[in-house]
């Protein structure tokens, strides 16, 4: 018999997409650490939210640890680019432990303005999502009992704040756009003297992919987002789709795609979250195209040019390369 006739398939491609200049950093810095020290190089948590990355680095010497406590003594250590509470440097410092800190600049920047706010005894409003490792690190900034953290608008109804007109927010950075906008305005109503960053402290990555993914879900009749269950990012993605009617799902690579959720689907979008390689985009494509005649479009939004720079200590390593 012959094969079923391939169906055609439209698949919209979100631009932007993948990786952002944060996570493009953080995966240099494994790599030329890994060159410039030799193997082992010990990385602190997954270096960004992504099994392919973490695979890849950890087939060129990268050992992957949640706490210092495994890595062991004289080797260097980087801390991933959710950023740590400041007890993990202080504590390999103690150690005399080399380490490399991979955390992303703009989240770096958040906790600088944590400090500032501490500094000037204001109380801080955490506006993030509970036990992920960026939140974990931004409320490690300052002492314990100095920020308080609100998920919802509900946590903002029932914040019992002693000293309204010393209060201050802050937001992690990979939050759903909308979501965000909604408790920041709710914490400014509640308490006008609040102050914080003039919208939020989102990240131009986190922003630029919920747009793209907000446009192409308008024209498509499912969007598949391509990353990590524990990618908060990615996360906010498929909720973006979702709020526009569409169904969307988060697959980790080719493999993901499911083809009986796909049945009924002329147009596809694909988006991808900010730790997610670009070889994963390419390989969902062609494992569609084992079953699809597909037609793939580019829709942009944005264009991103955003480069952050190395560390210091590796960025002779780095021109030696280029
Ligand atoms: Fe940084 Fe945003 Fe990427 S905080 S790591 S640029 S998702």
């Amino acid at each position: 018999a012959s094969p079923p006739p391939r169906l055609p398939l439209l698949v919209l491609v979100a631009a932007p997409r993948g990786f952002c200049a944060g996570v493009d950093r953080a995966i240099r810095i494994v790599e030329l650490a890994i060159e410039q020290y030799g193997a082992p190089v010990y990385v602190r948590h997954e270096i960004v939210h992504n099994a392919h990355v973490v695979a890849t680095l950890r087939d060129k010497g990268a050992v992957f640890v949640e706490t210092l406590d495994h890595v062991p003594d004289g080797v260097p250590v980087v801390f991933s680019a959710h950023g740590v509470p400041k007890a993990v440097p202080h504590k390999a410092a103690q150690r005399g432990l080399h380490f490399v800190d991979a955390t992303c600049p703009l989240v770096s920047k958040v906790h600088r303005q944590a400090e500032r706010h501490a500094a000037a005894d204001r109380h801080i409003i955490f506006v993030g999502h509970r036990g992920h490792p960026e939140v974990i690190g931004t409320l490690g900034q300052v002492a314990e009992g100095s920020m308080t953290l609100v998920e919802t608008l509900d946590d903002v109804a029932a914040l019992e704040i002693e000293d309204p007109d010393n209060l201050a927010f802050l937001t992690q950075t990979t939050l759903s756009v909308s979501d965000t906008a909604a408790i920041v305005a709710a914490l400014r109503a509640r308490f006008p003297a609040i102050v914080g960053p003039r919208g939020e402290d989102i990240c131009y990555a986190t922003s630029n992919r919920q747009e793209a993914t907000l446009a192409i879900a308008s024209q498509c009749d499912a969007v598949i987002v391509i990353g990590a269950p524990n990618s908060s990012n990615s996360l906010r993605l498929v909720e973006v789709a979702e709020r526009d009617g569409v169904p969307a799902r988060l697959v980790e690579g080719p493999h993901g795609v499911d083809f009986d959720w796909l049945e009924g689907v002329a147009t596809l979008g694909i988006t991808a979250g900010a730790s997610a390689p670009e070889i994963l985009v390419r390989g969902v494509i062609d494992r569609l195209a084992t079953r699809y005649d597909i037609t793939e479009q580019t829709v942009e939004t944005a264009r991103e040019n955003m480069v952050f720079k190395l560390p210091k200590e590796l960025q002779q390593t780095a021109d030696d390369k280029s």
